[in-house]
């Protein structure tokens, strides 16, 4: 049983069918620094929406235990990835921030589902494939994350997921088993929407226009890191691959330009035609001296906000409590409805 088509990207209107403003939910793993890729794909977006939905972010460390982890660099990472949030602008004011373990709901909430889910549909997808790919230490835990995955989402009737392209398949699990749900128990969750943004759902390695970025399989100069320092920004766009030719074009048989013409309109904001226009008969080199310098300028108010977040950590452990208070608030009746309806509890 599927759940009814979608659109693939979110409307930016801030009320849905039922007339309630729309609720965002998306999160990330604390996996170490975050790249350029989870930036533009995803928490950039987070940001710039904030004001017209209302938001939940969550720092997923129980997915991060679906591959071998230390427990102090978790935790630390944990700490770190909630600080990057509030450094590139998430405002805990207007928006929940918090760690999904403190919110005990979301594990409980998973062997539910786990009871709607087809054993075929998670040997499915493909990031299961991508990441178990080799291993020989493969938990359990890897394959059945989609439904954790799932139940973050569905626990918060959400209705819209800010996401990059590679967690496409995820949000389509979701909406399946929560329409599974919803069609054999009664009506229970929101079925959510995907919201991937044509630009920059799927940046990809500087150094292999082929491969998305990524820190699991990344070397060190395919990917920058929000806290890279301006010298090592602007000595991996210098070293970043280029196509034949010397114009600054892009086109189908231009995958590294495409990516780099990406990445300048996004930080930019010119539009590719824009930029292309900007660097005529100019040629790669000066291009990259650029592109460097607009990633530079937009990534340094973040660094040096995040040093600054990271002098008051107590400050951050503060709003993550607040911010999972909150989300109990919302997750902990979702999953009451959800056990009263498959007859748990007497
Ligand atoms: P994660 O932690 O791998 O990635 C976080 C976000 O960054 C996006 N992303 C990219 N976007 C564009 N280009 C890239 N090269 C790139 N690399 C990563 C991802 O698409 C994602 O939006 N399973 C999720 C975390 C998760 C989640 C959720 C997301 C758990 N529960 C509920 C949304 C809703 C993951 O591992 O993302």
């Amino acid at each position: 049983m599927v759940a009814p088509t979608i659109q693939s990207t979110g409307t930016a209107t801030d009320t849905g069918t039922t007339g309630r403003r729309q609720r965002v939910f998306s999160g990330m793993q604390p996996s170490g620094n975050l790249h350029l890729g989870n930036y533009l794909g995803a928490l950039r977006n987070w940001v710039t929406q904030q004001e017209a939905y209302t938001n939940v972010f969550c720092v997923v460390d129980l997915h991060a235990l679906s591959l071998p982890t230390d427990p102090v660099e978790l935790r630390a990472n944990t700490l770190e990835l909630a600080t990057t949030f509030l450094a590139a602008g998430i405002d805990p004011a207007q928006t929940i921030l918090f760690v999904q373990s403190d919110v005990r709901e979301h594990s409980e909430a998973q062997w539910l589902m786990s009871s709607v889910t087809q054993f075929g549909e998670l040997r499915r997808m493909t990031q299961f494939k991508d990441k178990s790919d080799g291993r020989d230490d493969v938990s359990a835990a890897l394959f059945t994350y989609p439904i954790l995955q799932a139940c973050d989402i569905l626990l918060y009737d959400t209705d819209l997921v800010p996401v990059g392209e590679d967690q496409k398949q995820h949000i389509e699990l979701t909406r399946d088993i929560g329409h599974r749900f919803n069609t054999r128990y009664g009506e229970t969750f929101v079925l959510p929407r995907p919201d991937i943004k044509p630009e920059g759902a799927r940046i990809m390695a500087l150094d292999n226009p082929l491969k998305k970025m990524s820190k699991s399989s990344g070397t060190a100069n395919s990917l920058i890191y929000l806290v890279d320092e301006p010298d090592a920004i602007r000595r991996k766009v210098r070293r970043a691959v280029t196509d034949s030719g010397s114009e600054v074009r892009g086109g189908t048989d231009k995958p590294a330009l495409n990516n780099l013409l990406t990445i300048y309109s996004l930080l930019s904001g010119r539009s590719v035609a824009q930029v292309e226009q900007d660097y005529e008969g100019k040629g790669y080199g000066a291009f990259k001296g650029d592109l460097a310098e607009v990633v530079v300028e937009k990534l340094t108010p973040i660094r040096e906000r995040l040093e600054t977040l990271n002098a008051d950590p107590d400050e951050v452990r503060r709003i993550l409590h607040d911010g999972a208070d909150r989300a109990r608030a919302i997750a902990g009746p979702k999953l009451d409805q959800m056990r009263d309806r498959m007859g748990l509890g007497i």
